[in-house]
């Protein structure tokens, strides 16, 4: 048995997650999660919310509420939608926890007297009007790349040029609009993240097995231009955790906080010390500490491209410049952009289809198997209502959901509401159970592999084999002779679904969890021997017809949803 601890990117909590945001991290997080739990392996799978930093302060302003309420509220929010989409975080915690600020303190504390923190005087644009200090997303003003106007103080959303407040032209505070902005000095810590260049370059070397996109951003990082650079990891804001080493105070950092960069990833380890305080397990230390345990410890990250660098180049600095025995991931899953009907999705923006609007629309499986059998792995993919209609119609209402009604259906009118009695196998089924079990060991290594298009393709072949069984023997012709003969081709039948219902839980939980209630059975152990689990229903085993597994999308529902969703969110 391994132990897996997996985490998923935690979201920003300023706002309702869209379907891109979830396939490039959780639901693949869970995906595999769900997977290892039913090979029999102990998983702590852990997610919560992002909540420091301008984005969560403007959000909060935005609202019109204490940012700590909103944060609160928000949480919520998200964490029912997670629960909708069957995401099975162990715990689903929250960056602003007290568990958090202690530990991202520990670690400010412990890489400043291993000298790996400098102080560095810097001009920060300061708003006399406002009375504060305006990082990040506080300021915007014109583009000195582009000359877009509304660039923001760390990003032009135009070029995508990264900036910093006071490279922008004509600045503007976006609290006040105030003009009068003066450059002041101001002392700020950096992480001296280039002292760990080395020793990083030789731990990303030595993950030969990593997806390419996931080293090619490190590598980018480590070697292009002048090479890893220190990177700020204090603001001037209120909400985020208090600048000190450990339990001390840091003299001239008083009114500072930390970068949300910084406490958000050691918000991994914070989740499951709230794991435990919240009564959910009793030991922390033997997921995250070498020195308990930990070493044992298989620990796989997810997330979208664009936090590659946090998880292979800062994280690891912390960790690393701590010189404490703490847990390095063991494999980076990373993966490219999911666009919608032809653009972006965007937050911002209120493009695409959101979590929340998914779900009111059709039952999480739906959405789970579509997102995760076009995840965009090798290239950035796309989303269209025509390719969801026409994926969920085949492959789940064609495939695998006919195949459960036409079997269960038919022994009902021919026999009865119970597995039937009489038949032997022959060259077909010696086939089909040979076909089975090596489709499943296809499954089984595109799973550990992680990877997820191959796997639900996998997956696919496996429903289609019982389907091309089906049609081939035909039990609705063979019954007129030889009605003994139909009866072990629908015993089979019936063992099929099951075996489908247990492998098929990681992507789509809940359809399997009712095929199983209708098969009127618990037994869902992994089918380690393909022959005893295609027999595991016993003649005479009641079974009730299920109720519609997958529908059909129709032509009109996708023209409406089209219409519907191709605006902007308000
Ligand atoms: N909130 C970030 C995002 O949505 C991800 C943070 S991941 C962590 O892009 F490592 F910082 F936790
Ligand atoms: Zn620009």
């Amino acid at each position: 048995m391994t132990r897996h601890l997996i985490t998923s990117a935690i979201p920003y909590i300023n706002g309702i997650k869209h379907l891109g945001n979830l396939v490039g991290s959780q639901l693949p997080a869970d995906l595999y999660a769900r997977y290892q739990r039913a090979r029999g392996n102990e998983v702590l799978f852990l997610c919560a919310t992002d909540e420091h930093g301008t984005p969560a302060e403007l959000a909060a302003a935005k609202a019109g509420q204490p940012v700590a309420e909103y944060c609160a509220e928000m949480h919520k929010i998200q964490s029912e939608i997670a629960d909708g989409f069957r995401l099975s975080f162990d715990h689903f915690g929250r960056s602003s926890s007290e568990q958090n600020k202690a530990l991202t303190q520990h670690f400010a504390g412990v890489l400043a007297a291993n000298d790996l923190i400098r102080e560095v005087s810097e001009t920060q644009m300061y708003s006399p009007s406002d009375g504060r200090y305006l990082p990040d997303r506080y300021i915007e003003g014109t583009c000195p790349n582009c000359g877009f106007e509304s660039a923001r103080g760390d990003q032009c959303d135009n070029c995508t040029k990264q900036l910093d407040p006071v490279d922008l032209i004509n600045p503007y505070s976006t609290i006040s609009g105030a003009t009068d902005l003066e450059m002041r000095e101001t002392k700020h810590l950096y992480l001296r993240q280039s002292q760990m260049k080395d020793q990083l370059d030789a731990w990303i070397d030595s993950k030969a097995d990593w997806p390419v996109l996931t080293t090619s951003i490190a590598k980018k990082w480590l070697h292009d231009g002048d090479g890893l650079q220190d990177r700020g990891i204090t603001r001037d804001l209120e909400w985020g955790v208090p600048v000190k080493k450990g339990d001390a105070d840091w003299p001239g950092m008083e009114d500072k906080v930390f970068y949300v960069w910084f406490d958000a990833p050691i918000e991994y380890i914070a989740c499951s010390q709230e794991w435990v305080d919240a009564g959910k397990g009793d030991n922390w230390q033997r997921w995250w500490r070498t020195d308990a345990g930990a070493d044992d410890v298989r620990y796989t990250q997810f997330m979208g491209k664009d936090n590659v660098p946090f998880h292979t180049l800062s994280f690891p600095s912390t960790i690393l410049g701590s010189g404490e025995p703490w847990k390095l991931v063991d494999y980076i899953k990373s993966f490219n952009y999911l666009n919608y009907e032809g653009g972006q999705f965007s937050t911002s923006r209120g493009r695409g289809v959101f979590m929340d609007q998914a779900l009111e629309i059709l039952p999480a499986d739906y959405w789970r198997w579509w997102l995760l059998s076009h995840a965009p792995e090798s290239s950035d993919s796309e989303f269209t209502w025509e390719n969801f209609q026409s994926s969920v119609n085949k492959d789940l209402a064609d495939v695998l959901g006919n195949f459960a009604s036409r079997v269960t259906k038919f022994c009902r009118s021919k026999f009865s509401e119970a597995v039937p009695e009489g038949g032997e196998m022959g060259a077909r089924e010696a086939k089909l159970f040979a076909d089975i079990e090596a489709g499943l060991q296809d499954y089984e290594a595109q799973m550990e592999a992680m990877e997820v298009r191959k796997s639900a393709a996998a997956l696919r072949a496996l429903w289609v084999m019982g389907n091309e069984y089906l049609q081939e023997v035909a039990p609705w012709s063979t019954i007129k002779e030889d009605p003994a003969q139909a009866a072990l081709q629908i015993r089979l039948g019936l063992n099929l679904i099951r075996f489908y219902a247990v492998i098929s839980s990681p992507f789509i939980p809940d359809a399997s969890a009712s095929l199983l209630t209708s098969m009127q059975t618990q037994e869902q152990a992994w089918p380690d021997d393909v022959a005893m689990a295609l027999t595991a229903l016993p003649a005479g085993h009641a079974f009730t017809v299920p109720e519609v597994t997958f529908r059909k999308i129709t032509d009109a529902e996708r023209e409406d949803w089209q219409t519907r969703f191709a605006g902007i969110r308000t």
